[in-house]
């Protein structure tokens, strides 16, 4: 979408869009708030943002610290979209019921001026239009308490001796090697049995979930090109087929499993339709996995660039495996940009959003922000106050964090235990994406595993 060329046009465009609301008064400015009293309009002649540049995918922290320095919220061209980038805009805008997920409850395409959808994405379609996380009030409190009822406090903690033993078996398969990819053959592998275990996928099928999912998630990145489309609607399809299928034996043969629970559960008099059901299911088997390996991948590449963090770690894992797992989610975000629908026109610190407008949420550059984290660019394992927001914020914060924070420190807590020598072999890869931030590998080795 956007060659080098366009980068400068992109650069010349956007500034001029933002002279053209500076100049219509919406520039960003707020008399009680100093940090807001700069100008919106770029103070050099650059817009850096470009999310799609290699550079930027590879590290975009000092391109957020440019922009919430100088430009904190915009209106991107290129994106079509207001970009916000400062931890308390974000977290505001996050509970501000002005903004939504979806806007399709009161608006309809046309009115929005957006062509009519494309038959061919019927499968993928179906999938968001019956997902909560597509969702807003009051389907949204329907579903979400529905599924709530059923993916219960109690599940989560029955989880939490299958997960030691999956963790210990992995590392177990690891005594016969020196070496291993703690992406593939750790980071990916525990969240998925662990979902695919909670919902009662059986084991033969597991290995179905992880490629079904990527090709599903793809979706999500900015600009995905019509082949991740195919790959994303083909897969919505089959992975639909397969739950649709799984719930009518379990509705025939109920298990002590999530997806029985779902199945069945019942509030008021409401329950969830078989395409909610199907979808509600593929959210949690997605959602389930897919961040959770990238705090992993992400986090374990971060303490290896903090070798005094790692060793702080290594030196009390039960006591440090908590605090290290939220600065881990802070400091190199797994997801990185989150988009709300302005439902009402409403004005943001003197910017005009509009019905209709789309705004883009920076995660990344909010978890970053110095105002909110003192040393923002440090890994810091110990930090106290450490109101990250990658778990989101408001209606649609996430369903499994609780579940995400017990896989997560157990799983580190192991590793640092079973892999006292563990080192880097070399330096890895981020995948070519922009929204979903993770590692391609992460190959470490090391002198011995203890039992
Ligand atoms: C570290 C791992 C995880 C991270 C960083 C994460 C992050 C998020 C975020 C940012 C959202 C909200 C997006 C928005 O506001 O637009 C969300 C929603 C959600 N997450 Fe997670 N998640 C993780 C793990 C999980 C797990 C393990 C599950 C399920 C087992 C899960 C299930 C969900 C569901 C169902 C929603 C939708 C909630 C709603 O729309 O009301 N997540 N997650």
């Amino acid at each position: 979408m956007y060659a080098c060329f366009d980068t400068a046009w992109r650069i010349f465009h956007t500034a001029l869009s933002l002279w053209a609301n500076f100049s219509r008064g919406t520039q960003i400015k707020d008399s009680t708030e100093t940090r807001y009293n700069r100008a919106l309009v770029t103070e050099s002649d650059t817009m850096p943002f470009d999310p799609t540049s290699p550079e930027f995918k590879r590290d975009p922290y000092p391109i957020y610290a440019e922009l919430r320095a100088h430009t904190p919220i915009f209106y991107d061209d290129a994106l079509g979209m207001w970009v916000v980038s400062r931890h308390e805009d974000v977290s505001a805008l996050l509970r501000d019921r002005r903004l939504g997920r979806s806007i399709q409850h009161i608006r309809t395409r046309a009115e929005l001026g957006l062509p009519p959808k494309d038959p061919r994405y019927a499968p993928f379609d179906r999938l968001s239009e019956n997902s909560m996380f597509d969702k807003e009030p009051p389907d949204h409190t329907r579903l979400r308490g529905l599924v709530h009822k059923a993916f219960t406090p109690r599940r989560i903690e029955s989880l939490r001796a299958q997960i030691q033993a999956t963790a210990d078996a992995l590392l177990d398969a690891a005594a016969a090697r020196d070496s291993i990819d703690l992406l593939e053959d750790f980071a990916v592998p525990l969240p998925v049995a662990v979902i695919a275990e909670l919902l009662g996928v059986p084991e033969a099928d597991r290995h179905k979930l992880r490629p079904w999912s990527a090709d599903i998630v793809a979706m999500y990145e900015l600009n995905h090109t019509p082949a991740q489309a195919d790959r994303a609607i083909q897969a919505a399809g089959e992975f639909s087929d397969y739950l649709r299928h799984l719930a009518a034996q379990r509705l025939r043969d109920p298990q002590n499993d999530l997806i029985t629970a779902l199945a069945t559960v019942e509030e008021a008099g409401e329950m969830l339709t078989e395409d909610e059901l199907v979808s509600t299911c593929v959210l949690l088997l997605n959602a389930g996995h897919e961040a959770t390996v990238n705090v992993m991948g992400n986090g374990m590449w971060a303490l290896f660039r903090h070798p005094d963090q790692l060793a702080l770690l290594r030196s009390n894992p039960a006591a440090h495996a908590a605090g290290a797992v939220e600065e881990m989610m802070r400091y190199d975000t797994p997801l990185q940009l989150f988009r709300r629908w302005v439902l009402e026109d409403m004005d943001w610190r003197g910017a005009a959003f509009r019905q209709g407008q789309q705004v883009a949420l920076l995660f990344g550059s909010a978890n970053r922000d110095e105002q909110t984290f003192p040393n923002a660019d440090q890994l810091d394992i110990t930090r106290t106050e450490n109101p990250h927001i990658s778990f989101s914020l408001g209606i649609h914060f996430c369903l499994g964090a609780p579940l995400a924070r017990l896989e997560l420190q157990t799983a580190l807590a192991t590793l640092m235990r079973r892999l006292p020598t563990m080192r880097l072999d070399y330096e890895p890869h981020f995948r070519d994406s922009y929204v979903i931030r993770g590692l391609k590998d992460l190959i470490v080795s090391y002198d011995q595993v203890m039992r």
